[in-house]
């Protein structure tokens, strides 16, 4: 990989994107990389857990890369739009929880990343921000579509219109972040919920994910629909008969051996 960095360390796949010059901007090669990163994460049966980063104390990733995007034409643009977006569907449907370890800027493209993924932790530094209106240009990545659900419409209309920056602790107060910690224990704390999570059952972690989602696209119907069936399925697998087996013999649930 030419952008990233990659790493596994006991059960958990950490992705850094690596081009601090630009602050992590992304080109086509890092979201095609990106792309192949997770999905390689997602097949692989040692990594239950992934872990996106920024490489540097200044930046997530400050957007898709500009200098980039100035050369294109309306047909290069729905290309690299495309991409992106399919890179987002990647990590936002990964049966594997995706954390954003958010360590600085995480501007338009980087914000839209954070978004796609399903837990973000915060550097007391980070700031985020959809600032593409200041270029003439909208979120191409989701951002008008994944920012509305989790922060609510009022303020994904502020923060997409006005194109104003924020700081973790206002992030943390709408809710588009899950924690802010200081810099130096961001991977840590991202480590230690990935290690709980690595204790539970990997296909109710995945099938809970999946069922959240629905609820994304879902009328409340058809998603409780989807979820009472995913519910009863789980019963006849042997990862639910071990996790209550293992409550009834007062033991801890091993659903990784
Ligand atoms: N695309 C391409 N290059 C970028 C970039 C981006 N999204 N964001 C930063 N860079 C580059 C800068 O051009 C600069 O490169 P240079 O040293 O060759 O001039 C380098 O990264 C450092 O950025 P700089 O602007 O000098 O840092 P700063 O601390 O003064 O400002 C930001 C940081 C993030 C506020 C500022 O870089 C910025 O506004 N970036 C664009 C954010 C954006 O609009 N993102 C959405 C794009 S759709």
């Amino acid at each position: 990989m030419e952008y990233l960095l990659i790493e596994k360390i006991d059960g958990i796949g950490v992705i850094t994107i690596n081009r601090p010059d630009v602050l992590n901007a992304m080109n086509a090669g890092v979201v095609t990389e990106l792309s192949t990163a997770v999905s390689d994460f997602i097949q692989d049966d040692e990594v239950g857990v992934i872990i996106l980063t920024g490489s540097g104390e200044k930046a997530f990733v400050a957007g898709a890369d500009i200098k980039a995007m100035q050369q294109m034409d309306s047909n290069d643009a729905l290309d690299f739009g495309k991409a992106g977006q399919e890179m987002t569907l990647i990590i936002e449907n990964s049966p594997k929880p995706v954390i954003a370890a958010v360590n600085g800027f995480a501007l338009g493209g980087g914000c839209e990343i954070a978004l796609a993924c399903h837990i973000r932790i915060a550097s007391e530094n980070a700031v985020f921000g959809q600032p593409e209106v200041l270029l003439g240009i909208i979120p191409g990545w989701g951002g008008t579509q994944r920012l509305p659900k989790i922060v609510g419409t009022g303020i994904a209309n502020e923060l997409i219109i006005t194109g104003n920056h924020i700081s973790a602790d206002e992030a943390h107060r709408i809710g588009l972040v899950n924690h802010v910690v200081a810099q130096d224990e961001l991977l840590d704390s991202c480590k230690e919920i990935g290690k709980i999570i690595l204790k539970n059952g990997p296909k109710a972690i995945a099938i809970s994910l999946q069922c959240i989602y629905e609820s994304f696209n879902k009328s409340i119907q058809d998603g409780l629909a989807v979820e009472v069936d995913a519910f009863a399925k789980l019963f006849s697998t042997d990862e639910a008969k071990e996790g209550m087996t293992a409550f009834v013999e007062k033991r801890k649930a091993n659903f990784r051996s």
